[in-house]
């Protein structure tokens, strides 16, 4: 070290500088993260022991020869990750949690319950929350709120939040935006919440859903007193025949990439739905769960932008940045609004405002469209990995739906099955998958394996092994 005398015991001199320091001589443009990779290393394979003080960002730029906010950054992500503590005065030290906070989340060890690769459906890779931009938003966000902010927020969310919002789902998603008639809500599952409370008291008693469909609907619109009507589709989306022999005035969908068939609603069909919704005066709620991630087909547009007034939208960050954040947003045709505002003020008198403002400076400062693009990167590798590795150790093998989102359908032939042996199988294996038919409600009598599987959340090697592992479980 240059300034070795400033630096603490346990660093001076240490080897764990020479492992950083193939990072700094990565190309300029993958410097910053190969930085980042190799501190985590050090500290997970425990060459640099929990309670070590790290030099200052300006020693060990000058050691390593990177510039100092390349290192800053370093300090502040892994800080962010809880790799690294900061202390009150100037230091940072390595956290003492980290080893036993993250059990190895990126190799293959089986975990504790035996399962050692989970293509869980519907779950982002957690592991990509920008915490340092989180992080620098909440300090600006608490610095910058006036007293008065503190107090109970406006039941439709943040002005500030709605105008933001608006911008975001008019550009990214077609949606036609007014601020006045967005609702903040805690996800998409509040926003059924409230739509099904408000249809309820409107006297409706049913909804239609897909089938398959979603599960998380049945349970949604069933606790707001609505029975649910599974209604089918075919390659345009819901069939048209059954939904309008079916009585119901309410639909809800998953046009831009329907869950969890993956197909997007065609031209013909999405204006088909809004001419039923007008001849019986009804409404089609808009799901659009995991609309932000496209990969080689352009965006599918919203449904909710071909006619505003039949259509109440709902979307959240429960994809894009993690669903434990509990955000969403509401967009409702003019003659609900007042109604569904008036129910969410009832729910919980707003949604929590330091939450709303710190999105919307996330939003305003262009992080979230950075994050985007950051996740749809990382998910298109894994969704071709995924493509990949099936093609490879199950040629028969039909893959569908993999042009957006975060989860494909995968189709094996009948000498696969029946599909109930086949996931005992490969979960004997350390392999869970989920059958298609655990989103159907009437049993399709289908002899083939279908499966629903998740990769979003998987780094590379654990889907190619977790394939793998399948295949190898079905030979033996
Ligand atoms: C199709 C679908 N809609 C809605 C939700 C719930 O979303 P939120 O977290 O926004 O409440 C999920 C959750 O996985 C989902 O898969």
């Amino acid at each position: 070290m240059t300034s070795s005398g400033t630096n603490a015991a346990g660093l001076t001199g240490s080897t764990a500088w020479e492992l950083l320091l193939p990072a700094a001589s990565a190309p300029a443009r993958a410097r910053g993260r190969a930085l980042q990779a190799a501190l985590r290393g050090a500290i997970r394979s425990g060459r640099l022991a929990p309670g070590t003080r790290l030099p200052s960002s300006r020693d060990l730029a000058t050691d390593l020869g990177v510039s100092r906010g390349l290192v800053t950054e370093a300090y502040e992500q892994l800080t962010a990750e809880g790799y690294l503590r900061s202390g009150r005065g100037a230091g940072t030290w390595v956290g003492d949690a980290v080893r036993a906070a993250r059990p190895g989340a990126r190799d293959l060890a089986p975990r504790s319950s035996g399962t050692r690769a989970d293509f869980v459906p519907g779950t982002p890779d957690l592991s990509l929350f920008p915490r340092a931009a989180w992080a620098t938003a909440q300090r600006a966000v608490l610095a910058g709120l006036a007293h008065h902010e503190l107090g109970y927020p406006d039941p439709r969310g943040l002005p500030r939040l709605r105008t933001a919002l608006a911008g975001l789902l008019a550009r990214r998603r077609g949606v036609v935006a007014d601020p006045e008639r967005i609702v903040v809500v805690s996800g998409v599952a509040q926003a059924s919440a409230l739509a099904g409370s408000v249809l309820h008291a409107r006297g409706l008693r049913s909804i239609g859903v897909e089938d398959p469909g979603s599960p998380q609907h049945d349970g949604l619109y069933a606790a707001a007193g609505l029975g649910t009507v599974p209604l089918p589709l075919d390659e345009d989306g819901l069939a048209l025949g059954p939904l309008r022999a079916s009585g119901v005035r309410a639909v809800v969908t998953t046009p831009a990439h329907q869950y969890p068939t993956g197909i997007a609603y065609s031209a013909r069909r999405r204006a088909e739905l809004l001419g039923w919704a007008r001849s019986v005066d009804g409404l089609v709620l808009e799901d659009d769960y995991d609309g932000d991630f496209r990969y080689d087909r352009a965006p599918v547009g919203a449904l909710q932008g071909l006619d505003p007034e039949r259509v109440a939208y709902m979307g959240s960050v429960s994809k894009s940045l993690a669903p434990g954040l509990r955000l969403g947003w509401l967009l409702v045709p003019a003659d609900l609004t007042e109604e569904i505002v008036e129910r969410k003020r009832t729910m919980d008198l707003g949604h929590p405002s330091l939450d709303q403002a710190l999105f919307a400076h996330f939003l305003e400062r262009g992080d979230y469209d950075r994050q985007l693009r950051r996740c749809q990167r990382a998910y298109r590798e894994r969704r071709d990995t995924l493509v990949a590795a099936l093609a490879g150790h199950f040629p028969e093998a039909r893959v569908s739906g993999i042009a957006a989102g975060l989860h494909a359908i995968a189709e094996l032939p009948e000498r696969y099955g029946p599909e109930e042996d086949f996931v005992k199988r490969v979960a004997a294996a350390g392999v869970a998958v989920r059958p298609l038919s655990d989103c159907t409600h009437a049993r399709t009598g289908d002899r083939g394996v279908r499966l629903v599987l998740g990769y979003a959340h998987l780094p590379p090697a654990r889907i190619r092994a977790g394939v793998r592992l399948m295949a190898e479980a079905l030979d033996g």
